[in-house]
């Protein structure tokens, strides 16, 4: 079954008059605990398209569907609550906030849909191999450890769809080869949908498919 589906999605961005497309009638079927790598290089529109699939941003053409429902028919509010319970967002630069430990930092996922839980919260944590650090601030841990901290946000709440934006590209070597397996290994065990944005290639060993943007356009690889 298909988790996410993109029909015809174009999008640009205006730059002074000029209206400067960035994806063009892009097409794109997930199917549900399928781990999807995009490649393409800077600016070829990876956080456009991680961010249409998340309902963070709106297409100017095209539908974006989710499990059946297309995202331009619900509100405001359901859009609000799709981003909420049903996406996990991973980023580049792991965006935690930095004076809450590594356990509030992951609590804030399930406390923004008022359903605080403090096991799911330290099973996250232990998920990811941190078990032991969740009191500690992010100044306090690696960076592949923040980063394995803001995983583990992303998946406390069980969301269907996981999208990682880059998620290597502060890490060396090493550690981004630790932040894929983890990753991977995690939305297996969970059965959700894994998008992974990156221009690092060993990210398409953890892959069922890997795909390239490309002039506006998505190619499999
Ligand atoms: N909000 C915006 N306003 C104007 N232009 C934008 C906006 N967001 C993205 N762009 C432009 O759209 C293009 C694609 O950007 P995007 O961030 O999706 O690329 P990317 O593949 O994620 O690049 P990177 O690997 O550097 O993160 C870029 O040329 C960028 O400048
Ligand atoms: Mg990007």
């Amino acid at each position: 079954m298909a988790q996410l589906e993109f029909h015809d999605v174009s999008k640009g961005y205006k730059a002074g008059d000029v209206e400067v497309p960035v994806l063009i009638k892009v097409n794109l079927e997930v199917s549900k605990g399928e781990i999807l790598v995009i490649l393409g290089p800077s600016g070829s529109g990876k956080t456009t398209l991680l961010n249409l699939a998340a309902g963070i941003d709106k297409p100017d053409e095209g539908t974006v569907v989710v499990g059946s429902r297309d995202l331009a028919g619900l509100s405001e509010d359901e859009l609000t609550r799709y981003r909420r319970t049903r996406v996990g967002y991973v980023f580049q630069f792991f965006n935690l906030l930095p004076t809450l430990t590594a356990k509030e930092n992951v609590a804030v996922a399930l406390e923004l849909l008022e359903r605080p839980d403090d096991e799911e919260v330290a099973r996250a944590l232990h998920r990811v191999g941190l078990g032991g650090m969740g009191d500690r601030f992010p100044h306090q841990l690696s960076g592949g450890e923040q980063q394995r901290v803001a995983i583990a946000r992303a998946i406390v709440k069980r969301p269907a769809l996981i999208v990682a934006d880059e998620p290597t590209g502060n890490l060396d070597e090493e550690t981004g080869a630790e932040v894929f397996k983890t990753l991977t290994e995690v939305n297996r065990d969970a059965g959700s949908t894994l998008i992974i944005a990156t221009h690092d290639a060993k990210a398409r060993q953890h892959a069922d498919r890997v795909m390239r943007l490309k002039g506006g356009k998505l190619e499999e690889f």
